[in-house]
């Protein structure tokens, strides 16, 4: 498949690439619709992002933090204090560090709030309805990691969740640890406005070069490859996952 590559020489470069990118799909976005929605992705790549980030700002950067609002693409159905959790670990590299008001921090809940990931999703379905309204949000902003076997926020090949036509977000059985998480299903990222892919690492770059081989006309293998909204898709690669 066709896709739009920025490589930088490591993972620190990679997230400024990143950040710049970011802020300013962010004053697009506000000066347009008067606010920015973005969908946080977990894993080790993204942390840097959010650590610049929360370091921007202490060094002059300007966020309008009223006008910006955080969701998340996935989470592991753990406690928002747990080691594992992914809004635990914005919130260590970003959210405490910057004047962003609570009632804009929206995380997907966990066991703590519902008994059940299925009680959970549909909470954060509901959730969402109430923020965006009855169509499918279009995030100003998502982004993504990649796991070597393909998958993208929660969704890992062969998920019941990539079949999704209906719900915005699905409790799932992740093969990984732990597997019990909530995603959000193609049905809603789909319709990003901008998205940016965030890959680092020499152990991505085969699961790179198989997405980049893979014919354009045919369903993706994988599940990153099924998440093809009409807006922006960009991807960020270090030099070792572009191999
Ligand atoms: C999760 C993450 C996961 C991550 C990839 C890439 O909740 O497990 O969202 O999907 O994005 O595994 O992670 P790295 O950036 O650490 O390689």
């Amino acid at each position: 498949m066709k896709m739009d590559t920025r490589v930088f020489p490591d993972l620190e470069a990679l997230s400024r690439g990143a950040l710049d990118e970011l802020l300013k799909t962010m004053g697009d976005a506000v000066k347009q619709r008067g606010r920015f929605t973005i969908a946080l992705a977990g894993g080790r790549t993204p942390a840097k992002l959010y650590e610049l980030w929360a370091r921007a700002e202490s060094e002059g950067a300007h966020t309008p933090w009223d006008s910006v609002h955080l969701f998340w693409g996935d989470e592991r159905f753990v406690p928002h204090d747990d080691l594992l959790s992914n809004y635990r670990m914005a919130r260590e590299a970003l959210i405490a560090h910057v004047p962003i008001p609570a009632d804009n921090v929206h995380p997907m809940p966990g066991p703590k709030e519902f008994k059940t990931p299925a009680e959970a999703a549909e909470a954060y379905e509901s959730d969402l309805r109430k923020f965006f309204g009855s169509g499918a949000p279009a995030f100003d902003l998502q982004l993504l990691g990649l796991g070597v076997e393909g998958h993208t926020a929660s969704l890992f090949p062969g998920s019941p969740a990539l079949e999704e036509k209906k719900r915005w977000v699905a409790a799932v059985e992740a093969p990984a640890k732990p597997s019990e998480r909530l995603t959000l299903t193609p049905v809603v990222l789909n319709q990003g406005r901008d998205t940016f892919f965030l890959v680092s690492g020499g152990d991505k770059k085969e699961i790179i070069e198989a997405l980049r081989n893979e014919p354009e006309s045919r369903l993706s293998k994988y599940p990153a490859g099924r998440i093809k909204p009409a807006g922006r898709v960009m991807w960020f690669l270090d030099k070792a996952a572009q191999g």
